[in-house]
């Protein structure tokens, strides 16, 4: 089987090895700048935008590849899937138009609200940001502002946290034309994952990332600096019912996107904040979390091609799924001053990563040493019978790195996760 994988990040890593790991994968990866963890796996690579989808599809066609699997949510709004199959390349990941559960998040309220679907907050969209601001002023409770669109690095700012009211307008603003505006929902969030084959759902174990810079959860958001997930599958501030909730809107969701003529096929991506009135929808993405893919694809038992195809295919099943049963940790090194200021690129060395597996995300190659870029740098996957011995590895490895580059140590802590905890029962 010849898979093209799509994108340079740790996901896509954490993509390309699970499909290296099964028999008789070859592999040519398209991405934007030579990722060193993808490139030792492929046989070919070719270096362009993700979002370039004509030379995208041409390289599909000129490898003969099975199956292409897209890990970012650029080159899905930019129609890559479309045109893929357009040229006969099957292709695991929505059309542009499915993608709108990600990319449009006004499209993903109002499908939730014209099929009643539960676990929306009260939401308002403005296409004139005078009239957000109006809005906003007399709202007497906490509000989240967001952009519609794909954020690119300009997301979400919420009341209470980064911005007060008069931020909030000022954000408004500054973000112009199509707006949301939602309520602020209160509670601890985590990610559920699920292989979607347009009708059927089958759920990965749930995973908490860490959005903000800093220990603590204290600086400005990021891509996520690390995530981590439980040796149950489960997390324990999501009590069973809970987590069924959450499946129950991701099946609902899909299904009220086949029934409108728009299935959805790939990775749904369902961001939730676990609330004192159970979980509510955050947000959906269209395709694998970058840091969770390495968290649920570093469990995986089953063959992540094989689970694609079937998707493509419309003949998912759930025994098809298997995720072995240990607790795993991710920790992302990132530059120093990353997000707002990363430094200028710097060689950096990893050490002995023990048993950790080591994911290259933004980081280059330059006469056998590594070098820092703008973005995530790469990541430790920690994985063990308990939560303890699984951060202990990713810990430990990512100590080991020498080089103007940070990480969070309190990312799959026991300490923390016993705040995670103790904040769930004080809003239940
Ligand atoms: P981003 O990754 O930029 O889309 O940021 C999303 C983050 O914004 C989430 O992880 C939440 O922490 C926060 N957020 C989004 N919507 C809400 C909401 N309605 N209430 C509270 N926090 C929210
Ligand atoms: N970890 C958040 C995301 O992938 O969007």
């Amino acid at each position: 089987m010849k898979y093209l994988v799509v994108g340079g990040g740790g996901r896509e890593h954490a993509i390309a090895a699970a499909l290296a790991g099964g028999g008789d994968a070859r592999i040519a990866a398209v991405m934007a700048t030579r990722n060193p963890g993808i490139a030792a796996l492929a046989d070919s690579i070719l270096l362009a935008k993700e979002t370039d989808v004509g030379h995208v599809v041409g390289f599909a066609a000129e490898q003969s590849v099975d199956l292409a699997l897209i890990g970012p949510e650029a080159p899905l709004e930019a129609g890559l899937v479309d045109a893929l199959e357009e040229a006969g390349i099957p292709a695991f990941g929505p059309t542009r138009a499915a993608a709108r559960i990600e990319t449009d998040k006004a499209y993903a309220r109002d499908l939730m609200a014209r099929h009643r679907i539960p676990g929306s907050p009260a939401y308002w969209r403005f296409s004139d940001s005078e009239e957000a601001v109006r809005f906003i002023r007399d709202h007497p409770g906490d509000l989240a502002i967001k952009p519609v669109g794909l954020t690119g690095g300009k997301g979400v700012r919420v009341m209470g946290e980064q911005i007060d009211r008069d931020g909030a307008c000022a954000y408004a603003r500054e973000l112009g034309t199509e707006i949301v505006v939602e309520e602020r929902l209160e509670g601890e969030e985590f990610t559920l994952q699920a292989f979607v084959d347009g009708s059927r759902l089958v759920p990965m174990p749930l995973v908490q990332d860490h959005k903000r810079a800093f220990e603590g959860d204290r600086g400005p958001n990021t891509g996520g600096m690390g995530s981590y997930s439980m040796p149950d599958h489960g997390l324990p501030f999501v009590t069973p019912e809970d987590r069924d909730r959450a499946l129950g809107i991701m099946e609902s969701v899909v299904r009220a996107m086949a029934s409108e003529g728009t299935p959805f096929v790939g990775v749904l991506y369902g961001q939730f904040m676990n609330t004192g009135r159970g979980p509510m929808v955050i947000e959906f993405n269209a395709r694998f979390g970058d840091p969770e893919a390495m968290n649920v694809l570093t469990l995986l038992g089953s063959n992540l091609g094989e689970l694609a195809f079937r998707c493509v295919d419309g003949t998912l099943g759930a025994a098809d799924a298997s995720f072995l049963p240990a607790a795993t940790v991710c920790k992302y090194l990132v530059p120093e001053g990353y997000p707002d200021a990363p430094g200028p690129s710097e060689p950096i060395e990893t050490g002995d990563p023990g048993t950790a597996r080591l994911f290259f995300a933004n980081v280059e190659e330059l006469d056998g040493r590594l070098w820092t870029r703008r973005s995530r740098t790469l990541a430790f996957v920690g994985t063990g019978p308990t939560l303890e011995e699984a951060e202990a590895i990713a810990e430990r490895a990512a100590a080991g790195v020498r080089g103007p580059v940070r990480y969070r140590r309190d990312i799959g802590t026991r300490d923390l996760l016993e705040q995670r905890c103790a904040h769930m029962r004080s809003i239940r």
